[in-house]
């Protein structure tokens, strides 16, 4: 088991969707930064879910910091968040335990907890356990922007309907940060929105695609081979549940291409080394080089879906059909947007405390 991710800043995540509450430990973080009650209320409530195309589950997120915070900053020892559950209805599961959801972990679980596992609601397996990873990763979004560092991520695809590419990436990230439904362009916006709510009534559910951008972050971040930056990011971001691929720069997209068209070529821009198109997604040999940090996941639909299923009773090992009650989200991704900003947020904590030690983000008195 391994609820534990990081080297130099880890991260651990608790809890179940129907337990007492779920919740994130951060060890390793830098002393001194200011922990922003309101930038931590405003993550959440991007991560809460609202109308029709989310779950009727309201959770008021009323967190606790229970350690590694005094007047307002982070010590430097461990910060303990919990966040309560408590709208929990589990009854909804209790009928259903032996039918494994086709696409959720009930059976996976099963085989490897042997019963012992909360099924209630996904257990730990619930899209829940990610209000954690948002309340923490909204400290180290505060630490990293302290460094110029800002991250910003937008729902690029969502059946069948794109945004408008990044373009001015401050000014984006900027807008972003604001935007309750993460799409640049407002008729795409639109569109997905609608697209959402037309598969919510059908009692259906929908995927799409997340692309994320980093500015600011400085060559030389990476550990060479296992710890690279690819490697800890995708690492981190394939725990968040229902993230099924993750791509950086156009990796895919430009399999077919020549050299010479893939190559970012460098320049000197304003002195500095500057690649001047960026294919690579701000990577080379595992390494940050300079350029921003690009990249997408793949967010497959929601399993949990209204319509009629095949599946098996696990525990009576015979077929069986599924009728799903109980709250879901027709779609995932406007939701898991903030996720994938605080996991990368939080990787980047350790990874450039790897590079420059824990102090590089420390704001010092003394
Ligand atoms: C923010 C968020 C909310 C989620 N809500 C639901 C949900 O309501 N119903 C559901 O079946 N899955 C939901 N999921 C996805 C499942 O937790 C996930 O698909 C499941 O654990 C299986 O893991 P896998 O998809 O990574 O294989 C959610 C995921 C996230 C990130």
């Amino acid at each position: 088991m391994k609820n534990t991710f990081g080297n130099s800043v880890a991260v651990t995540i608790y809890g179940e969707s129907h337990g007492e509450a779920v919740g994130v430990v951060l060890d390793g973080l830098a002393p001194g930064i200011p922990v922003d009650k309101a930038f931590i209320d405003a993550q959440l409530t991007l991560r809460r879910p609202a109308g029709k195309i989310s779950t009727a589950r309201q959770e008021q997120d009323d967190y606790h910091i229970v350690s590694g915070v005094f007047e307002g900053k982070t010590t430097g020892t461990p910060l303990c968040i919990m966040i309560p559950n408590t709208q929990t209805r589990s009854k909804d599961y209790s009928a259903t335990r032996a039918l494994a959801r086709p696409g959720h972990a009930d059976y996976t679980a099963y085989c490897k907890y042997h019963g012992f596992e909360d099924y209630r609601g996904g257990g730990h397996f619930s899209g829940r356990i990610t209000a954690g990873l948002v309340a923490g990763g909204a400290i180290a979004l505060t630490a990293l922007r302290q460094k110029g560092i800002c991250i910003g991520t937008h729902i690029a695809r969502c059946g069948g309907i794109c945004d408008r590419p990044f373009g001015n990436l401050k000014e984006d990230i900027a807008v972003l940060s604001q935007m309750p439904f993460a799409v640049l362009d407002q008729t795409a916006a639109d569109s997905m929105y609608a697209k959402m709510e037309a598969v919510a009534e059908e009692g259906d559910s929908i995927g799409g695609m997340l692309e994320t951008a980093v500015i600011g972050m400085p060559a030389g971040v990476g550990e060479p081979w296992f710890d690279t930056l690819e490697s800890m990011l995708s690492h981190a971001l394939f725990g968040i549940p229902a993230v099924k691929g993750v791509q950086f720069g156009d990796a895919f997209d430009l399999i077919d291409a020549k050299g010479s068209a893939y190559n970012d070529p460098f320049r000197m821009t304003d002195g500095k080394v500057t690649p001047v198109t960026n294919h690579n997604g701000g990577i080379n040999g595992g390494i940050s080089n300079g350029a921003p940090i690009t990249f997408r996941c793949a967010v497959k639909p929601t399993p949990s879906i209204y319509k009629e299923q095949e599946t098996v009773d696990f525990m009576k090992q015979e077929n069986a059909v599924l009728q799903i009650h109980g709250r879901h989200d027709p779609a995932i991704i406007h939701r898991a947007r903030v996720v994938v900003d605080s996991v990368t947020a939080l990787v980047l904590c350790d990874v450039l405390a790897t590079r420059y030690g824990t102090d590089w983000l420390a704001v010092k008195e003394v």
